[in-house]
């Protein structure tokens, strides 16, 4: 029932980072796929959506033992691009989120990109975790598939441990640089003036039960009015695409409210608003990523948050970044045509 007050949303988070650093590798990690192998070059230059049902989070973060439970539907995660061309992007996935991930290479540290994702996530205020990515290139790492970090952590030798403390006494000073404190997550006990730090693989996948289950509490304990179901539509435009069989389609993040086949709805166009009719709604399915051919379910009507290709006509001349309305039964057509074109 979209009336109940207790209703949450899913919580929607960004990964933002330097390119390579491992932002999609992560989450092939979680899916189970093998998104980052089929890019061009290795590159992400779009943003990307996935959808985690709170049963599969559950699932993941069962080792650890927590108070795993989960009152929100499950996690929306938004890739984005860490190449220095796609500003446009990482500031599109920042601003849509309640968290995000900030990844940094442990052989790298903080980099250029790195740098300029915390000054947009700085800007908008934006709680974040850092995942200290690719510990299994420490020299000499013992692979502990899915483990939760600690206990990782103790398999290692003295050496091994040695490198990963060096390594991090260094990125805390770089973070420490740019005006942040940051610590290893499961030694802070400052959570509210210092940044979580959580070690990572992305190829054996240590500290992923880890990342998860602060990603939902986290958000859960903080974000609850934030996160509360709203009747009022909040949506943003990710992409205009064509699709063989579908014509122009648009793929979109829907952060609030809900959205159904035959709602009218308006878009920002290069030629002026667009009002059109929804002809059907796609998701890829749970665990899925958006940008990636594959089928997709079709739905009568879809709650946020959700990553949706929308099927309708008149979409060839959208624009990317720009919001999309609903014409409710007490809205009017022109007003809603001038909001769109605001952006
Ligand atoms: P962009 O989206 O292009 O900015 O890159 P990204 O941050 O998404 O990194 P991506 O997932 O493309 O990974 C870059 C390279 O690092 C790939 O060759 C991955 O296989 C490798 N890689 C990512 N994570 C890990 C990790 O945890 N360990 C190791 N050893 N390699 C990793
Ligand atoms: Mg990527
Ligand atoms: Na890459």
């Amino acid at each position: 029932n979209s009336d109940d007050k207790n209703e949450l949303r899913s919580p929607i988070c960004c990964i933002m980072g330097h390119v390579d650093t491992g932002k999609t590798k992560l989450l092939d990690y979680i899916r189970g796929t093998n998104v980052q192998e089929g890019e061009a070059c290795g590159i992400t230059q779009q943003i990307g959506v996935t959808y985690f049902p709170a049963e599969n989070i559950r699932e993941r973060t069962r080792e650890l033992k927590a108070d795993a439970k989960l009152n929100v539907p499950g996690l929306l995660v938004i890739d984005t691009p860490g190449h220095e061309s796609f500003t446009n992007l990482r500031s599109r996935g920042s601003g849509l989120c309640e968290i995000a991930i900030l990844v940094v290479d442990i052989m790298h540290g903080l980099e250029p990109q790195t740098i300029e994702s915390l000054n947009l996530l700085k800007m908008r205020n934006t709680d974040f975790i850092v995942a200290l990515n690719k510990v299994d290139r420490l020299y000499g790492w013992k692979t502990c598939r899915n483990a939760p970090i600690a206990k990782a952590m103790k398999q290692q030798s003295k050496q091994v441990q040695m490198l990963f403390n060096d390594r991090l006494i260094q990125i805390i000073t770089q973070f420490k640089e740019q005006g942040l404190n940051t610590e290893l997550y499961y030694k802070n006990k400052d959570r509210g003036d210092t940044f979580n730090i959580v070690p990572t693989s992305a190829i054996s996948g240590e500290g992923i039960p880890d990342i998860l289950l602060l990603l939902v509490q986290w958000t859960q304990k903080t974000m609850i009015e934030r996160l509360t179901f709203s009747k009022e539509v909040e949506c943003t435009v990710l992409e205009v695409k064509v699709i063989e069989g579908h014509g122009t389609t648009i793929d979109v993040v829907l952060v609030n409210g809900v959205l159904h086949e035959g709602d009218q709805i308006v878009v920002c166009g290069l030629q002026g608003p667009i009002v059109t009719t929804i002809r059907s709604l796609l998701t890829p399915h749970p665990m899925k990523e958006l940008r990636v051919k594959g089928t997709y379910l079709h739905h009568k009507e879809i709650k946020a948050a959700q990553g949706i290709k929308i099927i309708a006509q008149g979409l060839e001349h959208a624009i990317a970044g720009t919001s999309l309305y609903v014409v409710g039964p007490d809205d009017d057509l022109e007003d809603v045509k001038n909001k769109t074109m605001e952006d």
